[in-house]
């Protein structure tokens, strides 16, 4: 049985270091606007293990015109579990709350491995690759609500 419900930042932090800042300190896996109440966290629980995560800020980016606009941030789904659709599962239910608090626009820096998973649901990228230090090649991605 699974179920997907919001949890802390402190419970996303052993995915967020496998799965996205692997051989790196764990301090690499908190990131700014963690703890803020705008701030949410959900985990996909299969029983009572959590193999998935996803983080969603408020947070403008001044490429985009929209006022209200909501960023992903470490999208992660344990590695024994990849390619079974839980992944998309977390991007829908997250899509679902921001819808419910009005969000205009979702976006996030997408890395290009990654890119593809985004495009199947929908999102679409602007202008070119850039590189995050230490994390890799990224393409800024988005979705408007409509
Ligand atoms: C990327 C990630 C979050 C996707 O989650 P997932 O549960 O594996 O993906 P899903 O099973 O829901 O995939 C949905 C669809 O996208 C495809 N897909 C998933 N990951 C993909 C990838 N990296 N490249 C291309 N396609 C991908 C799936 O094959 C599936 O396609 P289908 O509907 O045609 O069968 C997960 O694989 C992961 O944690 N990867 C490592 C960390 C990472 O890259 N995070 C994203 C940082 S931006």
């Amino acid at each position: 049985m699974f179920f997907i419900k919001e949890i802390s930042a402190s419970e996303t932090i052993p995915l967020r270091h496998i799965v996205l800042r692997a051989g790196k300190p764990v301090e690499s896996c908190r990131f700014d606007g963690d703890e803020l109440p705008s701030t949410f966290h959900l985990g996909y629980f299969e029983e009572d293990n959590l193999i998935g995560i996803i983080s969603v800020f408020e947070n403008k980016n001044s490429e985009f015109p929209e006022e209200k606009q909501f960023q992903i941030r470490g999208m992660a789904v344990s590695p024994l579990h990849q390619k079974l659709g839980i992944g998309q599962k977390l991007v829908q239910y997250a899509e679902t709350a921001i819808i419910k608090k009005r969000g205009e626009i979702i976006w996030f820096n997408a890395r290009i491995a990654a890119s593809e998973f985004y495009s199947k649901m929908n999102y679409h990228v602007s202008g070119n690759e850039f590189e995050i230090p230490d994390v890799g090649l990224h393409f800024l991605m988005f979705k408007k609500s409509s």
